[in-house]
């Protein structure tokens, strides 16, 4: 079997490993260091597995940048493109999706696509109407691969005579719907050729499957070798068979396979993805209430956690939900709820900007106390004192002429700061710092990552924070390895982490690492249980 697959990114590679195993793979990106990097077995992402699997296994993997060579006698597609959501339209962008599906439909229109991006809800059937109404495809160019042919010698098989129900489908109506498949679909027209009589009459042409991807960035190979399910949105023969090859990859056994209309699937990936948005916003919001308090934030969690219908995971605090899924599948979920009445979906999507508003402000506080008090402030974590009581009021404030304000500093009360540095003419930074009284104040981003161990930074939380203190007028400088230029969004980046350190008046950090040890007390985190 011939296996396609558009797009190496993270759900692209992972896919084309998991199933180089058993079948013939051809990647395709636009990319061509990616596509080169893969075909010298080497992982353009940084995960584990993705670099052991293309090290020593034996793979029967390749890449190219030719559609061409590409699609030319797949029998699947997998298309994998970015469906970035787009502010403007307030839906995702598709189109690299439907570049693809002109492509093959050009190029191998017998072969069976598989939609892995994420698309809005309905988007897959709408796409089959319109390649419908086009008659792009005849509606006889839906291909069933016969099941011997598919998986040889593995017990996934599907004998002619006989239509086994795989034990992971206990739905006995979905068991129904594909037994019923099987059989119309081994009426003896069923074999590598067209099948127009087949359990396609009620998914039309052209052969366009959604099946939602749920890996982690940093553990996509892995997760797709143990996923928690597999979720395929079409009730027929060809999704059983495209099923069986994800688990015939997979190293997990006994793997729960649902088989569902293409609308329910694409939804199913957006409210899962939404739920895990609403549970992080859920235990930032606990922490915004419990900082503002002087609560302790982990002994509450705890507390709450320990009810087992609630669970001790996936709830240290952060700087609010990011990676380049979560914000855009909730609005993408938000947007698809139009005429449809709904207060929680709104409320996800907005909890995320006001925990940043939130933090920012407390990160605001922390630089001027520990420019105030000569040095960080012990324990400043954990327990935020009220405004008022730090904040001077600006009328009390006399206005030094000789005092230097960098045009940068907006923020009245930062720049009260740095003029009453100025006007006590000591040095009132940090202890670690020996720079003069007037030195303004430098917040410095450690990592723009989300979590330890990721290599990219595609909407991470930590951003939005950066903006919000930006706005403020503060210098921002960022410590990131992964960077390779000198400025990031106008802010310098510092990567000898002693200078960056140094220079710092407070750092930011979503997640603590070792690299921090020693210099707790300069540190704004939000980490309290050193997880993700
Ligand atoms: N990253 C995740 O954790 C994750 C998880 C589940 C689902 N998804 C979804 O999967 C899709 C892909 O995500 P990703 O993180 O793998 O993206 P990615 O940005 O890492 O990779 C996408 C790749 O597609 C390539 N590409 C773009 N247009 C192309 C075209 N016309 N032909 C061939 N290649 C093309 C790009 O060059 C890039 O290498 C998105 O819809 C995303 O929402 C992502």
């Amino acid at each position: 079997m011939k296996i396609a697959i558009a797009g190496l990114g993270y759900v692209g590679l992972s896919n084309a490993v998991l199933l180089a195993q058993h079948n013939e793979v051809v990647g395709i990106d636009l990319n061509a260091a990616k596509v080169a990097m893969l075909n010298a077995r080497q992982s353009p992402i940084e995960d584990a597995e993705l670099e052991d699997y293309l090290a020593h296994k034996p793979l029967n993997l390749r890449a190219t940048l030719d559609k061409v060579d590409a699609y030319t006698g797949a029998d699947f597609v997998i298309i994998a493109t970015p469906t970035d959501y787009d502010p403007q339209t307030n839906y995702f962008n598709t189109r690299s999706i439907e570049s693809v599906v002109a492509d093959v439909t050009a190029i191998n229109p017998q072969a069976v696509m598989v939609i892995k991006s994420t698309v809005p809800v309905g988007y897959t059937a709408k796409l089959r109407e319109q390649y419908c109404r086009q008659a792009v495809i005849p509606s006889s160019n839906a291909v069933i691969p016969d099941s011997k042919a598919v998986i040889p010698g593995s017990n996934a098989v599907i004998p002619d005579s006989e239509v086994v129900i795989p034990d992971s489908i206990r739905d006995p109506w979905i068991a129904d719907q594909v037994r019923n498949d099987s059989m119309s679909s081994n009426d003896g027209n069923s074999n590598n050729s067209s099948n127009s009589n087949d359990s396609l009459s009620s998914h039309p042409s052209p052969s366009i499957i959604f099946s939602p991807e749920f890996l982690r960035e940093g553990h996509a190979l892995y997760d797709n070798l143990h996923p928690s399910r597999i979720v395929i949105g079409e009730i027929s023969v060809r999704a059983q068979t495209f099923a069986r090859l994800l688990q015939q990859g997979a190293v997990k056994q006994n793997i729960y396979v649902l088989f569902t209309n293409s609308t329910e699937a694409e939804a199913i990936k957006l409210f899962a993805n939404t739920y895990l948005a609403m549970r992080v916003a859920y235990f930032n919001e606990l922490d915004s209430f419990a900082a503002t308090h002087g609560l302790d934030t982990k002994q509450m969690i705890k507390g709450v956690c320990l009810d087992p219908r609630i669970g001790s995971y996936y709830n240290n605090p952060s700087f609010g939900y990011g990676g380049y899924c979560l914000p855009k599948d909730t609005k993408q979920l938000l947007a698809n709820y139009d005429h449809v009445p709904q207060t929680l979906m709104q409320a996800i999507v907005d909890s995320n900007s006001t925990r940043k508003d939130f933090i920012a402000a407390d990160i605001l506080k922390k630089l001027a106390q520990s420019k105030e008090m000569g040095s960080a402030i012990p324990g400043s974590k954990a327990v935020i004192p009220d405004p008022k009581d730090v904040i001077p009021d600006p009328k009390d404030v006399i206005p030094d002429s000789k005092a230097v304000i960098p045009d940068s500093i907006r923020d009245p009360w930062i720049a009260d700061q740095v003029r009453n540095d100025s006007m006590r003419g000591h040095d009132s930074i940090s202890a670690n710092n020996s720079t003069s009284a007037t030195k303004p104040p430098v917040v410095g981003i450690y990592r723009l990552v989300m979590k330890a161990g990721s290599d990219n930074y595609r909407a991470s939380s930590i951003q939005g924070i950066m903006k919000r203190i930006k706005a403020k007028g503060v210098e921002v400088i960022v410590y990131e390895p992964v960077l390779k230029e000198p400025h990031f969004f106008n802010s310098r980046v510092v990567n000898d982490l002693q200078k960056f350190i140094k220079e710092a008046d407070v750092i930011v950090a979503n997640r603590i690492t070792k690299d921090l040890q020693g210099v707790a007390d300069k540190v704004y985190t939000r980490d309290l249980f050193g997880q993700d």
